[in-house]
């Protein structure tokens, strides 16, 4: 076969690809909660590539995702028709091939540890700007393969899906051991809204966004309080962050023409969650399934630890991060949610909006 026939190939598998899935392609970036695997070949300590992480991920094998199973990443991609999240960028930037094969379906820029900020960085991750350049190659490449106006059709009915801020919050909070600062959060919204305008200029246009969620009530905070509440400053931060960037991105969508967004109050869905369970949801609030000490928030997810049988009556996974129970539930919330979770539009709203 010639090239350029198995090039035209190549292209045609790749659009069959996506349209299998029948819906438009999602494209993630942002911290641990949906990491897939970009931080497996890294040189970081956040790492969830080994056992007992992925024991209930279909064939018990750890993937590089902080979670027992599928994580919100995959739970969002199967609103999409997908079967569970885009693979990392650089488990495929390498292979040409696979690269085009999967671009039209997106991509997983995600990298556990990462910030807003780009002094937020533990060891080698992937911050938030690095995540965005990965994203102009991507870009490129999908002109090259579609041509500009069919990128460009392409963009516009992408799914963009964010969640960041919880790193930089607990590095911050950590630091000072204080209250937010108006100038930090100030900091972490202005980094939030140039980071979108990058994106925007990129031609992504469908943005959802999950706030950081209730952080000061993790098992690693509540090991940390003699009392074994929530960290109430903690949990201070979060609300401050989401009070930031819901008017950042009211504006922000006045002023970019064509942008559209869901903005899902991860902070609120936690609290909610946890104050009203679900008799058939996760009932075990506060330790985690898989750690040690406290809570089981004092000792990391390995080896190690101690494990609990019914992992889906958890709402924590390790000392930082939920379960697939928890993911899929969150993922719900802020698929089909009222305005007390998601605004100003849900995810689904997003998605079918033309
Ligand atoms: C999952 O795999 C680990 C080894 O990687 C094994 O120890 C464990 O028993 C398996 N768990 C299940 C539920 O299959
Ligand atoms: C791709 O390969 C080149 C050359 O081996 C290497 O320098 C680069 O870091 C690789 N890129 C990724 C994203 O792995
Ligand atoms: C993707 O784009 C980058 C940057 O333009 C380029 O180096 C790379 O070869 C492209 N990959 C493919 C598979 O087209
Ligand atoms: C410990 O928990 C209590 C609630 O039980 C809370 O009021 C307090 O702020 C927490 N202390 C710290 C240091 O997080
Ligand atoms: C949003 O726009 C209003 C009106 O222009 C302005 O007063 C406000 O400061 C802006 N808020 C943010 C977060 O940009
Ligand atoms: C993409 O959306 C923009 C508005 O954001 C619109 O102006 C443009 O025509 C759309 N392009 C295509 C190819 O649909
Ligand atoms: C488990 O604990 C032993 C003894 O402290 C240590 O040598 C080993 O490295 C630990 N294993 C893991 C997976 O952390």
């Amino acid at each position: 076969m010639s090239s350029l026939l198995l090039i035209l190939a190549l292209s045609l598998s790749a659009l069959t690809l996506s349209n299998a899935a029948g819906g438009p392609a999602l494209f993630i970036f942002g911290d641990s909660i949906t990491d897939v695997g970009t931080n497996n070949g890294l040189d970081s300590m956040f790492k969830a590539d080994h056992p007992p992480y992925g024991i209930d991920f279909p064939g018990n094998v750890s993937t590089g995702r902080f979670s027992n199973g599928f994580n919100p990443a995959d739970f969002l991609a199967q609103k999409l028709g997908f079967e569970k999240s885009p693979p990392p960028f650089l488990a495929i930037a390498n292979q040409s091939v696979s690269l085009k094969q999967q671009i039209v379906s997106g991509v997983n820029f995600a990298s556990g540890g990462a910030g807003l900020l780009d002094d937020t960085k533990f060891g080698s991750v992937v911050t938030l700007s690095q995540q965005i350049q990965q994203f102009q190659t991507v870009r490129a490449n999908l002109t090259q393969l579609l041509g500009e106006a069919e990128a460009e059709s392409f963009m516009n009915k992408s799914i963009v899906a964010i969640s960041a801020g919880s790193t930089d919050i607990a590095v911050e909070f950590v630091r000072t051991r204080a209250p937010p600062t108006p100038e930090f959060i100030t900091s972490l919204r202005d980094a939030y809204e140039s980071h979108l305008k990058t994106l925007y200029s990129l031609g992504a246009r469908k943005f959802g966004i999950a706030s950081v969620p209730a952080i000061g009530c993790v098992p690693f905070m509540r090991a940390a309080n003699d009392t074994g509440g929530c960290s109430e400053v903690l949990n201070d931060y979060s609300q401050s962050f989401y009070s930031a960037i819901d008017p950042m991105l009211q504006n922000l969508s006045t002023e970019l023409v064509g942008m559209k967004y869901s903005l899902g109050n991860a902070y609120q869905m936690m609290m909610s969650y946890l104050n009203k369970p679900s008799p058939s949801g996760p009932t075990e609030l506060q330790t985690a399934c898989c750690g040690g000490g406290k809570f089981n928030g004092q000792q990391p997810c390995d080896g190690n630890a101690t494990v609990c049988e019914d992992r889906d009556k958890y709402v924590f996974w390790d000392l930082f991060h939920p379960t697939r129970a928890t993911a899929a539930l969150a993922i719900e919330a802020f698929y089909s949610g009222t305005s007390e979770f998601v605004t100003p539009i849900n995810l689904q709203q997003l998605i079918e909006d033309n």
